[in-house]
């Protein structure tokens, strides 16, 4: 074991406290009410920083939440490397779900649980403490670092991507590491590089001008629940293609290749139905469980409501019925274009009895990394010196769309380095974190570092 590593295992119960510490800090993007916990988060990754002689320092207020940034490049020789992560989190609700409060980290058989612990506090701070174990130790960085943390990840980036598009300059950079996605399985470390992209929908169906009595008008008005029902079984049909003319055109189908890495992939349906309590999954016709995951497109209904849905029995005829709607995309699927389509065909279905409104959320567009990149090779070391086995590649199927900014603007791969585990429960209540893979991730960072300087 090298000095840095030494240290990362000194320091471990020190960092650990350290993240409790952050992730006490109820930082929840979506919730006007907690601008300060926001800044709190932001000025506490600040201090960080500050405690190791970096270049450059600095808080970037933006019209929402601030971006954290801090840069050492003292090499002219050695590639830069831009690591990106989110302090914001998810809000917690339903808190009476949570078996112990959301935001009073508890350890528990190794795990840390808190919202945010995983996505992405934890996963983002590994490199904060991989730098400090060569700072700390009298060495230096063994690459130029520029880091990159936003308030703003669970809300679409709003602000972010203004911010890179207008400095370009400052964030110049060779690649961008990222610890926000999960290891294949536990001990199971593996390199996503695929993501998919999002369009989010709003639809409301309005009926008649107000809530009827169900015996006196029902049967005769139309009855927007119905109605909203109906439209959304016409969205997918018996295969699970979606309706949607167009949605389709511009999906990049996989190759055999493509199928051939999935299908090499140790997974394992039984436990995967098993650790969901479900009877049989269920998909895109053609397709594996894994394919449908990840590297296909989804239409997904997020949210529903309308009518009575308080104690005992209201005869009702509603006036107004509503969903969300997101449709998970991937290459070459634009979220806009999709966004279109899809409106117009959920327009289209409308029977004339009723009015329909489709609103559209944040999005963002997929990525896929190109496995040929050499920053590849260096995280793949760093995972077998750590983890004791080479990383798998897989594709993954939630989003995080700066990746495609980051290769459009800056024109650099990401490194979807993750240390968390599908099971992490993340956006969900207990929330957690393997402390075990904390501690791996931190040491993984500081390896790829190194791995990345030797192969200049
Ligand atoms: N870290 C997640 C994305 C993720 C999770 C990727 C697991 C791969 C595996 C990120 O914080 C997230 O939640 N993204 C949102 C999208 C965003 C536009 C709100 C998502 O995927 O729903
Ligand atoms: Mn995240
Ligand atoms: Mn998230």
């Amino acid at each position: 074991m090298n000095t840095s590593q030494e240290y990362i295992q000194q320091n471990k119960d020190r960092y650990v406290e350290e993240l409790i510490e952050l992730l006490r800090i109820p930082s929840v993007s979506t919730d006007s009410s907690k601008k300060d916990a926001i800044h709190q988060a932001a000025n506490f990754l600040l201090s960080q920083f500050k405690q190791f002689d970096f270049n450059k320092v600095e808080l970037f207020e933006t019209p929402g939440n601030p971006i954290v940034y801090a840069e050492h490049c003292p090499h002219s020789d050695k590639p830069t490397v831009l690591i990106y992560g989110h302090y914001d989190v998810q809000p917690s609700d339903p808190d009476y779900l949570w078996d112990s409060p959301a935001f009073e980290p508890v350890i528990k058989d190794g795990d840390i649980y808190a919202r945010g612990a995983s996505d992405d506090k934890g996963q983002s701070y590994t490199h904060i403490k991989a730098v400090e174990s060569f700072v700390k130790t009298g060495q230096e960085i063994p690459v130029n670092v520029k880091f990159l943390l936003e308030g703003e990840e669970e809300i679409g980036s709003p602000n972010l991507v203004p911010f890179i598009e207008s400095h370009i300059d400052l964030l110049n950079c060779d690649m961008v590491l990222i610890s926000d996605t999960s290891m294949f399985g536990k001990d199971i470390p593996s390199i996503t590089y695929g993501l998919r992209g999002l369009a989010y929908m709003e639809v409301e169906v309005t009926g008649p001008n107000r809530d009827l009595h169900s015996g006196v008008y029902g049967g005769a008005v139309e009855n927007p629940i119905n109605v909203l029902c109906e439209m959304i079984a016409k969205l997918k049909d018996d295969d699970g293609v979606i309706s949607v003319p167009g949605f389709y055109d511009k999906v990049k189908a996989l190759t055999p290749d493509d199928r051939a890495a999935s299908a090499a992939l140790p997974f394992d349906e039984e436990a995967y139905k098993k650790s969901l309590d479900i009877k049989a999954v269920h998909g895109e016709k053609g397709y594996t469980t894994l394919e449908r995951g990840s590297a296909r497109p989804t239409l997904d209904v997020n949210g529903i409501w309308g009518g009575y849905q308080a104690e005992g029995a209201k005869t009702v005829l509603p006036s107004k019925a509503a969903a969300k709607i997101s449709m998970r995309l991937v290459p070459d699927q634009h979220p806009q274009e999709i966004a279109k389509l899809f409106s117009d065909y959920f327009n289209s279905i409308a029977p004339d009895t009723v009015k329909v409104v489709v609103n559209e959320h944040h999005g963002g567009h997929p990525s896929v990394t190109d496995l040929s990149f050499y920053g590849l090779k260096a995280a793949a070391k760093a995972f077998e010196d750590v983890f004791g086995k080479e990383p798998l590649f897989s594709r993954e199927g939630g989003s995080i769309p700066i990746v495609a900014d980051f290769k459009r603007v800056l024109g650099v791969e990401s490194i979807l380095m993750g240390f968390g585990l599908t099971s992490d429960a993340i956006h969900s209540p207990n929330e957690k974190f393997s402390l075990q893979d904390f501690q791996r991730g931190i040491r993984t960072s500081a390896r790829f570092m190194e791995h990345l300087a030797e192969m200049n």
